[in-house]
């Protein structure tokens, strides 16, 4: 087994190669080799016990990004996304950040929160203390929901009571911090909060309506560090401008949108490819980055004693390895093979960093030759596919439309003409 994520130019190599390569690196066997190259390995029936109304399968492209070194560990990663350059904007970054090590990550416990609404409470505060003074029973209560969680070490910890003033009036919130060990936890925690309703409003004498999870998952953060040499960002003029893009999307909400939006990029294709709850991740992370009252970045930038770039990326990664589609999802389940992960906390910490490299890929992007140049690399590589290149002549032609600045389709095709027939001449008679 080949056990380095290093792969230069994978990217030129075709499916077929591509396949062999990760088959090695994560031992797939050959059905589910079989599996990922048939491209539909979702059927209707599995479809139809996932959601309702099923009428058809909708498939996005799974692709793999490279060089990525995790706490010393190789990983390939699987990503499920439709958007060009986003593989392969993770890849370079991963190789930028190798240099000096890779990432490290961590994280924290994987503690979930889940919320009862009590209204109507005429004593508020009084109801709060009732709640605190009935923690124990509660929490027991909560358990009992799910003995087998708590048997691995997860389960309902804590809980605190807060009172909140609002238009409908006073409200009193329990929230349940529930650890979720391998799993997202959405189910859990939702079985426990509704089972621990009718206790609290017994005891506050007032009426509960929402029982349900949060998905500002502040008690579940997932860490990712990294350093990366100024040669390898492209230089000092590049470092700098990495950190005055960091820069202006922490000084303006609407850059800052699209700053995080690049990080959702490798965050929501990682999650998706595992099968998790990509809206999930997405709510507790840009709730997260809008903590302080103020909409932030979710990673750093700042420019070290040596010169050289420091990245941080901390947010809410509520992701399972058990459960849900992860469970169900054929392709999730040889994802989470890829990646050699067992838990949720590592893959967790995965995610970060893949959002980390994302964000690092778009910014040296941005502020060095812009984003375009790469998309049209992938677009010419395409218009030639398209006009019947295979093989060495795809990147031949799209290399030619480039050097042109003609990346179009019937260019393409006067360009394949013109360099097979020039093949044909220098063919030995
Ligand atoms: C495009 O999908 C993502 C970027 O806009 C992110 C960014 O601007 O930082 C390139």
């Amino acid at each position: 087994m080949s056990g380095t994520s290093l792969l230069p130019s994978f990217y030129k190599l075709g499916i077929e190669e591509r396949l062999e390569r990760v088959k090695a690196f994560a031992q797939l066997t050959d059905k589910e080799v079989e599996l990922l190259r048939s491209g539909t390995s979702l059927n209707l029936e599995t479809a139809n016990r996932m959601i309702e109304n099923v009428i058809g399968i909708m498939t996005i492209p799974l692709g793999v990004a490279t060089n990525f070194l995790i706490n010393g560990k190789d990983y390939l990663i699987p990503m499920a996304i439709e958007e060009p350059s986003v593989v392969a904007g993770a890849s370079n970054a991963a190789k930028m950040a190798r240099e000096k090590g890779g990432f490290t990550t961590s994280s924290t416990d994987p503690i979930m929160i889940g919320q009862i609404q009590v209204t109507t409470v005429r004593k508020p505060l009084e109801a709060k203390k009732a709640i605190l003074e009935a923690k124990e029973e509660i929490i027991r209560k909560a358990n009992d929901q799910d003995r087998i969680l708590k048997s691995l070490g997860g389960g309902a910890k804590d809980l605190d009571v807060k009172v909140l003033d609002t238009t409908a009036g006073p409200m009193v919130i329990t929230e349940l911090y529930v650890d979720c060990r391998d799993a997202m936890g959405a189910n859990v925690v939702n079985t426990m909060v509704e089972a621990t309703a009718p206790l609290i409003e017994r005891i506050t004498q007032g009426k509960v309506y929402l029982r349900i999870i949060s998905n500002l998952a502040s008690k579940r953060l997932a860490r990712a560090r990294a350093v990366i040499a100024k040669e390898a960002v492209g230089g000092k003029e590049a470092v700098t401008g990495v950190v005055e893009a960091y820069a202006f999307a922490a000084a303006d909400p609407y850059r800052c949108a699209t700053h995080n939006k690049g990080i959702m990029n490798g965050v929501t294709a990682v999650v998706q490819a595992t099968g998790n709850d990509s809206r999930a991740v997405e709510a507790g992370a840009h709730a997260y980055a809008a903590r302080s009252g103020r909409y932030s970045p979710l990673t750093t930038w700042e420019k070290n004693e040596e010169g050289d770039l420091v990245g941080t990326i901390e947010l809410p990664m509520a992701v399972g390895v058990v459960g849900g589609a992860t469970a169900v999802h054929p392709l999730a389940k040889i994802a989470l093979k890829i990646l050699r992960v067992k838990t949720a906390k590592e893959l967790g910490e995965i995610i970060a960093a893949v959002g980390l490299a994302q964000n690092l890929a778009a910014l040296r992007a941005l502020a060095t030759e812009g984003i375009q140049k790469g998309h049209m690399a992938l677009h010419a590589r395409n218009i030639a596919i398209s006009a019947g290149a295979t093989g060495e002549l795809v990147d031949k032609i799209a290399d030619l439309m480039i050097q042109e600045g003609k990346v179009r389709l019937d260019r393409a095709i006067e360009l394949l003409e013109q360099v097979k027939q020039s093949q044909n001449r220098n063919k030995p008679h």
